[in-house]
């Protein structure tokens, strides 16, 4: 199971301090629980993962078995809430290369509607013009312009290409239960079909089919991927003292930092995989607590490949961050580095050991540096990457932000603040029903 230590924080604030956040972050639990803050009628994932029922997964498996079967590549349609998370599982989990073998064993998965650039769409139904390719739509409001849009060109090229029959079969859609364009046509054309929940909002929605299907689909364990999260809730209960509790002081001492002029919380990770990880976490932190004019701004870096080009800021720009490292104790693989004769490059000291240890060392080395430098750290350490301590992760962060948004004082549920593109660019776009709107982005223009 993943563990959190917060030692290298306590340079800048006290034990004292984080520890005296007992009560409040109890509170904020028992609110959670009881559903009376704000927001409660988005408390859905709480306790989804203890929920969710051995036919649900069996159903979610079969289905991403038709796809499989059926499929070279399979588009996950999907933007912030509605791809984020697959995308971080199965980025961490699959082999960095296999993509581009001839030979595979699974479906390429492949990401759209998370952007509105036209040479991207372009390049892709390109891409797909002699592949076997199904896709997911995943949109829990069913109206997302960048998702329905490449929905659009999508659904009309697997149609094209593949039959409306065989398109049927490997067009999925993961949506609301009754509202949005995603469902009626779902309804409509007779697509296999699964429901977000009412009450799980889009960044937490990793654990219902949103997340759950296109990992099932890259090949993933999603049973070992829900029991992680599952025991995770157990050891973020609000029966378990809160000095034991990973979610509860994480929540307590990022919220402490902040208190204390540290503004900007950076995910660090030193494993390229873990990328989408930070893409996911972002996401979640951001629209979470990022209103009221308050809220840590979430960064996230890959190192050792940023400490070339953003270890510079962190080691001495302005004072206002703190570091958040997700470790990795045990790679999955074994490489050594080679002895060479002529040794120009000097590594020769290295030779015989793990590419690991190199990294590790980089890793401890990097943290004390930060520390010296004035940058206090938090350390997320699993055991190794795994279906099981990646769903761990998840709802680690995911009970923590509804602890820490509490907190803060803000609903840590809702995102008001990313209506206001879309509205100016729908009246931009002339959009049918906005045309006061329109007429009044056009006198500022
Ligand atoms: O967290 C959220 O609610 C958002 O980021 C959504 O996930 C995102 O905007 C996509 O929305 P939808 O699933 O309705 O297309």
């Amino acid at each position: 199971m993943i563990s959190l230590n917060i030692e290298k924080t306590l340079g800048f604030i006290s034990k004292e301090k984080v520890s005296a956040y007992e009560a409040q972050v109890k509170a904020a639990q028992e609110t959670l629980e009881n559903g009376t803050g704000k927001g409660n009628d988005f408390l859905g994932w709480l306790h989804l993962p203890s929920s969710i029922s051995p036919e649900h997964l069996a159903d979610l498996k079969a289905t991403a078995q038709v796809l499989r079967e059926n499929c070279e590549v399979v588009i996950v349609a999907g933007i912030g809430g509605s791809y984020l998370g697959a995308r971080a599982v199965i980025e961490a989990l699959s082999n960095s290369f296999t993509w581009l073998q001839d030979k595979k064993t699974a479906p390429v998965i492949i990401y759209a509607g998370h952007n509105i650039g036209e040479d991207y769409l372009y390049e892709l139904t390109e891409f797909l013009k002699d592949k076997k390719f199904g896709v997911i739509n995943i949109s829990k409001s069913g109206t997302t312009t960048e998702t329905a849009l490449a929905f659009r060109l999508l659904k009309k090229q697997c149609e094209d290409q593949r039959g409306k029959e065989v398109a049927k079969k490997v067009i999925v859609a993961v949506t609301d239960a009754q509202k949005g364009a995603a469902r009626i046509t779902a309804d409509k054309e007779g697509y296999k079909s699964f429901i977000i929940p009412d009450n799980v909002g889009g960044r937490f929605s990793v654990l219902t089919p949103v997340g759950l299907l296109p990992i099932a689909v890259a090949g993933f364990d999603i049973e070992k991927l829900v029991a992680g999260a599952a025991d995770m809730e157990k050891a973020c209960a609000l029966n378990v003292p809160f000095a034991e509790n990973p979610a509860a002081l994480y929540a307590a001492t990022r919220n402490e930092l902040y208190k204390n002029g540290k503004k900007i919380e950076i995910l660090v990770n030193f494993n390229p995989k873990l990328h989408y990880i930070g893409e996911w976490w972002k996401q979640l932190y951001g629209e979470s607590e990022g209103k009221e004019n308050k809220g840590i701004f979430p960064a996230a870096v890959d190192f050792s490949t940023d400490l070339h080009s953003m270890g510079q800021w962190i080691q001495e720009g302005e004072r206002t961050i703190f570091e958040t490292v997700i470790s990795v104790d045990k790679v999955n693989h074994k490489l050594e580095v080679p002895s060479d004769e002529a040794n120009l490059d000097g590594l020769n000291f290295l030779a015989g050991k793990r590419v690991d240890e190199v990294n590790k060392m980089a890793e401890l080395g990097t943290q004390l540096a930060h520390v010296d430098g004035g940058v206090p750290n938090m350390r997320i350490v699993l055991p190794e990457l795994s279906e099981y301590n990646i769903g761990g992760l998840f709802y680690f962060f995911e009970k923590a932000c509804g602890i820490s948004g509490y907190l803060l004082g803000v609903n840590p549920f809702n995102q008001p603040g990313v209506e206001a593109y879309k509205k100016n660019m729908f009246a931009l776009l002339n959009k049918p029903g906005y045309e006061e709107e329109s007429k009044a982005i056009q006198a500022r223009l």
